[in-house]
């Protein structure tokens, strides 16, 4: 099949308690590594796409990429989804550039301006079929090269979500409820310390959920910043030459939880981005002779897929839902 929007997965996801996962695509392997593992499970994806991933590979690669896959992959439903459109002219451009969704944020901006930003990509993409993704909060941690301090970060506000939505016309909405980008997402003092020493964060705010779902009943939700930084590929990574101390990540019970509720999209980058450095990383100190990137860059593939079916079959539940 053709890439589609997103409208029916949310629909068929809602229903079902399940969410569909939403992965950062960079460059060919974590395409592969994430389709192929979608395909082998039969689940519906979302494939997103960063401003720093179009900077970083070129629109017209990923959107080949991405097309490679849906001809590899036809009988899963793929969405090509543009991740954190910072401006009109950002999502205008992947609108009349083949993408089937695109996510304007502006909630960095005032509530009134970020309705009527939203309104204007949503008048464009709807006119050209594609649906929107807007966000009402702001998340901690980096995105894009933005780096939000855990300070600056705000819960969406429940009693704003509904005349945002009916403002500006857009089809999901991203929420803050405690979840954050990247790899770091909560500072030590932010945590507990578990009987192993390893960092437990502070528990999302279930209770904004809620409160925002009983407001847009039916309305599809989606969580930004939902890596859950596997310990495993943190260990990996710095019994290899890497630093990353305290590096930590939404507890996967949760998600699983938000997704029988509401949530319908959970985004998933930093995961996918451990895996392959900590495999590559324990590639070159198992190899050190080694120089050919096909040999690396394949245990780095098939890593990725690996947490992507354990991510479709354990924390999303989407998993044979095509
Ligand atoms: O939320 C941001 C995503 O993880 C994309 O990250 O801007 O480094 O491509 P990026
Ligand atoms: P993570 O950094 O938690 O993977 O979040 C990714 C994300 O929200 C992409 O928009
Ligand atoms: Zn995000």
């Amino acid at each position: 099949m053709p890439l589609v929007t997103t409208t029916e997965m949310f629909k068929k996801a809602y229903a079902g308690g399940y969410a569909i996962g939403a992965f950062n695509v960079n460059n060919m392997e974590i395409v592969q590594g994430i389709t192929e593992a979608c395909r082998e499970e039969k689940a519906p994806v979302v494939l997103q796409v960063s401003k720093g991933a179009r900077a970083y590979a070129n629109h017209t690669y990923l959107v080949k990429l991405v097309e490679a896959a849906v001809a590899e992959c036809p009988e899963i439903p793929i969405a090509l989804h543009l991740d954190h459109g910072p401006d009109f002219e950002t999502c205008k451009s992947c609108i009349d550039g083949g993408f089937t969704s695109v996510m304007i944020d502006a909630s960095s901006k005032p509530f009134a301006e970020n309705i009527e930003i939203t309104r204007k990509v949503v008048e464009y993409a709807h006119d050209h079929g594609v649906v929107v993704e807007a966000e009402l909060g702001t998340l901690a941690g980096i995105e894009d090269e933005v780096k939000v301090d855990a300070h600056a970060a705000s819960y969406t506000r429940p009693e704003e979500v509904e005349e945002f939505v009916a403002k500006t016309g857009c089809d999901s909405l991203a929420i803050a409820i405690g979840t954050s980008h990247g790899a770091y997402k909560f500072t030590a003092a932010q945590c507990t310390r578990n009987e192993k020493g390893i960092l437990v964060p502070p528990p999302l705010r279930f209770d904004v959920l809620e409160e925002v779902s009983k407001r847009l009943p039916g309305f599809p939700i989606v969580l930004h910043g939902s890596s859950s930084v596997p310990q495993d590929y943190v260990k990996m990574i710095n019994d290899n030459g890497g630093k990353m101390p305290d590096a930590v990540g939404i507890p996967e019970e949760q998600l699983r939880h938000a997704a029988e509720l509401s949530v319908c999209k959970i985004n998933i980058d930093s995961d996918l981005r451990l895996a392959m450095t900590g495999t590559i990383r324990a590639f070159f100190n198992e190899h050190p002779d080694k120089f050919d990137p096909r040999e690396y860059l394949k245990p780095a593939r098939a890593n990725i897929k690996e947490l992507v079916r354990h991510k479709l079959v354990d924390v999303l539940g989407c998993a044979g839902k095509a």
